[in-house]
C-alpha cells in the first residue's frame, strides 16, 4: 500500500516496541527489527528480557572479548570473527549485533574495557571496521558503540565527559572515524554519558555535523539502552532511534512537538527515513540458516593463538617439550574466566578447560591443585597441596587471573592488583620450583610486581569457549605465540595518565590528561612501564633493516632470524622531528600503521606500511579543521612503541605552517606531564572554564541519579537510598555484584521512564520527584494523575496505531 505514514506511525517508528524490537508497520511493509548483544557472541534473549545479561539466552559461540582480539593486530582476523557473529546473528533471526565496542581505554581501570579494543583510536579503529564488514557481510547490521566519549561505568548514565575539541577528535572519535568510513556501519549506538553538556543521543554537533555532514555516515543512530532523554531534542540533534520500548512516552511527545510546531516534520521525516532504510539494509534473516558450531569453534580457538601475549620467557623455558611433567595449579585451569559480565553475556555453546583440553597437549600432568578460591582470602589447605604438586613437577602451570567479579558492566575495578591469595600463592610456589609459568586471565592490565616469581608470562586475555586449548598450544609451541599488547601495563595504577582524574564520582567526568592516553604519556613523559604497547615475544626473532621512505609510505625488509616461523607485528609511529620546535603540541609518537607479517625461519620480506588521511593531520583549534603542519616528521618503524629498531626524518608539505603552537599557555601539555593539570590550563585547553563538577544544590532533578537520593528532601528517599546501598554492599560481601541495583541506583530519574516498558511515563516520574523533593501530598496527588493520564494514553495511541498501521 502506497498510502503515506501518517504522523502517528512515524512518531511510533522512533522508539522500541519492545525491549528488542522495533515496531512494525505491515500495511507500508516495515517490519519490526531485532536488536541483539553482543560484541564477543549472540546474546538473543528467550524469556523474560533485560539487558544486562541477567536472563538466560539463545546458546552461541562466546568468542575472545574485542580486549583479546585486539592483540591480534589483524583486521582480517577481526573480519572473520564478525563473519562468524554476522552468521549466528542471521540464523538466530537478529537483525541489528550491538557491537563492536570501541570506546578508547581512557584508563586500564574502566569496568567495560574488556569489551573495548585499544588505547589507540587507529588500532581500535581499523579492527572495529574488520569486525563491522564482516558481520555485514552476512546480511546483518553491526552497530559500533558507544558513541562517544564514554569512558567510565561509574555513573555511567549521569556523567558529563568534558573533553576538548582536539582530544576529542583525535582520541576518542578518530576510532569510529576509521570504523564509519571503512566499515560502514548501518546503525551506530549513542552512548549513555552526555558530551560536553549535552547527552550523545541528542548531541547536534556529534550525531550531525561530525558523523554524518564529515565522515559520512547515513544509517541510524540508535540510543543506548535507557539512554534517551528528550525524544524531541533527539529526533532534531540526528538520534533515530530510541531503546528500549518506553511505551507511547516518547511518540506522544513526539507527536505534540509537531502538532505545536516545535519539531519540523523534515526532522522527524529524516530519522523515519533511517529506520526505514535499515529494514530494507538487512536482508530478512533464514531462519533455514545453520550455524557451523565446529568450525565457529576453531574460529574462537585460532583467534586466541594469534592473540595471547607471551610477556616473559627467561631462558627459553617455554615452549614446553612433549612429555614435560607439569603440576597444573590455580582454579582457573577447571574453571575458566573467559568472558567479562553484563550486557555481553554469551551462554556459550562449549566450553572447554584447560583440564579437558590438557591430555591432548602431549604434556604429563603430574596433578591438578585448585590453590586458591575465586575472591576468596588465602587458603593454606589449598597452598599447601599446590606445593606439593609443584615439587613433584618439572614445570608449574599456575593459572592465575581476575575473578568475574573484578571486570562488570556498571562499576569500574578499584585497583589493578591481582588478588593476594593467588601473590601469595604463587611466591610459595616459586620457593619450591624455579620453572613456573603464569597463565593470566582477565580482560586488561594488572600490576606485575610478582613478576620475578615466574620464569614465563603468558596473557591469555579473555579466550572465549576455547581459550584454554589455544593457550596450551602456545605453552607447547604448536603455535608461535604473535600476539602484542593493544594496551599498555603500567607498573603502577598511579602512574596512569588519568589517575586523578578517573573515575569522576562528580556530575562531570574531566578529561583533563588531554590526548596523553596509554603510551602516549608514557612516551612522552618518560614514564617507566612495566610491558609498553605493541610489546609481546616469540618463540623466533626478527630484525628490521633498509628502511626507505617515499611520499606515500614506509617501506623496509623484514626477516625471521630465528629457527621457527612466526608472525610479527611491525609497528609505524609518527612524530615530530626532535629538531624542529615549533608546531602544536603533541605526543612524541603515535601509531599510523601496522602489519602483521608471517615468515619462515630465515625469511626475509619486503614490507609496505602505507601513510594515510590520518598519518600527519591534526584538527588545529584555529581554523577548526585538520591540518598537516609542514615541516620535518619522524617516522620510526619497530616492535612496539619503546623498541623502535629503525627511524628516518621525512619532509611534508602540508596545510599549513608550524605556529608558535601555545607552549606558553599550556606549558603541562607541551611537555606531557598530565596527572596534575591546574584549573587554568585545562580551561585554556577547553577554550572555557570546566563547567561545574557537583551538582547545584537544591531540589533533585530528572536529570540526577538516584544515588542522590541521598540528599533529598523526603526522608522516605533517603531511606530508600540507605535501603539500596545496603542491598548493594550486601552482594558485594557474597561476592557477587548485583548488575541491576548498581544500574539502579546511578539510573537518573528520567531513565525510569525510559526503561519501564510504558508503566511509568516522563510525566509520572517528575510527580515522583515532587515527593523525592519532600512535597509527598502534592507529589503523590500529581503522581496518580500522571498514571492514570499515561495508561489512557497508552491505550489510546496503541488502539490507534493498531488501526491505521495493520
Ligand atoms: C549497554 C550496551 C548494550 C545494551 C543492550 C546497555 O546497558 O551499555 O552495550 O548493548 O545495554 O543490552
Amino acid at each position: 500500500m502506497d498510502e503515506p505514514l501518517t504522523l502517528l506511525e512515524k512518531a511510533a517508528l522512533l522508539s522500541g516496541g519492545t525491549v528488542w524490537q522495533t515496531r512494525a508497520v505491515p500495511r507500508a511493509g516495515i517490519r519490526a527489527l531485532w536488536f541483539a548483544d553482543g560484541p564477543h557472541g549472540i546474546r538473543k534473549q528467550t524469556g523474560s528480557a533485560d539487558h544486562l545479561g541477567l536472563g538466560a539466552s539463545q546458546k552461541a559461540t562466546c568468542f575472545p572479548t574485542a580486549a583479546t582480539v585486539a592483540n591480534s593486530w589483524d583486521p582480517e582476523l577481526a573480519e572473520k570473527v564478525g563473519e562468524a557473529l554476522g552468521a549466528e546473528a542471521a540464523a538466530q533471526g537478529v537483525d541489528v549485533l550491538l557491537g563492536p565496542g570501541l570506546n578508547i581505554k581512557r584508563s586500564p581501570l574502566c569496568g567495560r574495557d574488556f569489551e573495548y579494543f585499544s588505547e589507540d583510536p587507529y588500532l581500535a579503529g581499523k579492527l572495529a571496521a574488520g569486525y563491522v564488514r564482516g558481520i555485514q557481510s552476512q546480511g546483518v547490521s553491526a552497530c559500533p558503540k558507544h558513541f562517544a566519549a564514554n569512558s567510565q561505568e561509574l555513573r555511567r548514565m549521569a556523567s558529563d565527559s568534558v573533553v576538548d575539541e582536539r582530544t576529542l577528535r583525535e582520541i576518542y572519535l578518530t576510532g569510529f572515524e576509521i570504523a564509519v568510513r571503512e566499515g560502514h556501519p548501518h546503525t551506530v549506538m549513542s552512548s549513555y554519558n552526555k558530551l560536553n553538556g549535552t547527552y550523545a543521543h541528542e548531541n547536534h554537533w556529534l550525531l550531525s555535523r561530525v558523523l554524518r555532514d564529515e565522515w559520512g555516515f547515513d544509517g541510524a543512530v540508535v540510543s543506548d539502552w535507557g539512554g534517551g532523554n528528550d525524544p524531541v531534542a533527539a529526533v532534531r540533534a540526528g538520534g533515530t532511534l530510541e531503546m528500549p520500548s518506553s511505551g507511547f512516552d516518547s511518540v506522544e511527545r513526539i507527536l505534540r512537538a509537531v502538532e505545536r510546531g516545535e519539531l519540523s516534520e523534515a526532522d522527524l521525516d529524516a530519522r523515519v527515513a533511517e529506520v526505514v532504510a535499515l529494514g530494507g539494509r538487512v536482508e530478512r534473516p533464514s531462519a533455514t540458516q545453520r550455524v557451523d558450531e565446529a568450525a565457529h569453534h576453531e574460529l574462537a580457538r585460532d583467534v586466541v593463538a594469534q592473540s595471547a601475549v607471551l610477556l616473559k620467557n627467561e631462558d627459553g623455558l617455554l615452549p614446553l617439550a612433549p612429555g614435560t611433567r607439569v603440576a597444573v595449579v590455580g582454579d582457573f585451569a577447571a574453571t575458566p574466566r573467559y568472558q567479562g559480565a553484563g550486557s555481553s553475556l554469551v551462554n556459550p555453546f562449549r566450553l572447554v578447560t584447560t583440564l579437558d583440553a590438557l591430555p591432548a597437549s602431549g604434556l604429563e600432568l603430574v596433578e591438578y591443585a585448585q590453590g586458591f578460591t575465586r575472591g576468596g582470602a588465602g587458603d593454606a589447605t589449598l597452598v599447601a597441596q599446590a606445593v606439593r604438586a609443584a615439587q613433584q613437577a618439572d614445570v608449574v602451570l599456575a593459572y592465575l587471573g581476575l575473578d568475574e567479579i573484578s571486570e562488570v558492566e556498571g562499576r569500574d575495578r578499584a585497583h589493578l592488583r591481582l588478588p593476594s591469595a593467588q601473590v601469595e600463592l604463587l611466591a610459595a610456589l616459586a620457593e619450591v620450583n624455579e620453572h613456573v609459568v603464569v597463565v593470566l586471565s582477565g580482560g586488561g592490565v594488572v600490576e606485575t610486581e610478582w613478576l620475578g616469581r615466574c620464569q614465563a608470562l603468558l596473557h591469555g586475555y579473555l579466550g572465549g569457549q576455547a581459550g584454554a586449548e589455544a593457550v596450551l598450544d602456545i605453552l607447547v609451541g604448536k603455535v608461535n605465540p604473535s600476539g602484542r599488547l593493544a594496551e599498555t601495563y603500567p607498573v603502577r595504577l598511579e602512574d596512569t595518565p588519568a589517575h586523578r582524574y578517573h573515575p569522576s564520582g562528580g556530575v562531570t567526568a574531566e578529561y583533563r590528561e588531554g590526548p596523553y592516553v596509554g603510551y602516549r604519556y608514557y612516551a612522552t613523559a618518560e614514564v617507566p612501564v612495566a610491558f609498553p604497547f605493541g610489546f609481546g615475544l616469540s618463540y623466533t626473532a626478527f630484525a628490521y633493516s633498509d628502511l626507505e621512505i617515499g611520499a606515500t609510505g614506509a617501506a623496509f625488509t623484514l626477516t625471521n632470524t630465528g629457527s621457527v616461523a612466526g608472525a610479527e607485528v611491525a609497528q609505524l609511529y609518527v612524530g615530530r622531528d626532535p629538531s624542529s620546535t615549533a608546531g602544536v603540541v603533541r605526543p612524541i609518537r603515535e601509531l599510523k600503521g601496522f602489519a602483521k607479517v608471517a615468515l619462515a625461519p630465515g625469511e626475509s620480506t619486503r614490507v609496505v606500511i602505507p601513510f594515510d588521511e590520518y598519518t600527519f593531520r591534526h584538527f588545529s583549534t584555529a581554523t577548526g579543521r585538520w591540518e598537516v603542519e609542514s615541516g620535518r616528521y619522524s617516522i620510526q618503524v619497530g616492535a612496539s612503541v619503546e623498541d623502535i629498531r629503525l627511524s628516518a626524518t621525512h619532509e611534508v608539505t602540508g596545510t599549513v605552517e608550524p605556529t608558535a603552537g601555545r607552549r606558553e599557555d599550556l606549558p603541562h601539555y607541551a611537555s606531557g606531564e598530565i596527572t596534575n593539570v591546574p584549573d587554568e590550563e585545562f580551561a585554556a585547553l577547553l577554550g572555557h572554564p570546566a563547567p561545574p563538577t557537583s551538582r547545584v544544590r537544591g531540589p533533585l532533578r530528572l536529570d540526577d541519579p538516584l544515588a542522590a537520593m541521598t540528599e533529598a528532601a523526603s526522608p522516605l528517599a533517603r531511606l530508600a537510598h540507605r535501603v539500596l546501598v545496603r542491598l548493594i554492599a550486601r552482594a558485594d560481601a557474597k561476592g557477587r555484584p548485583d548488575l541491576n541495583l548498581l544500574f539502579i541506583y546511578w539510573e537518573p530519574f528520567r531513565a525510569i521512564a525510559k526503561m519501564t516498558n510504558g508503566l511509568v511515563s516522563t510525566a509520572m516520574v517528575e510527580a515522583l520527584l515532587v515527593v523525592v523533593n519532600g512535597h509527598a501530598f502534592r507529589g503523590i496527588g500529581a503522581l496518580v494523575r500522571a498514571a492514570v493520564a499515561n495508561n489512557r494514553m497508552n491505550r489510546r495511541l496503541r488502539r490507534e496505531l493498531a488501526a491505521v498501521s495493520h
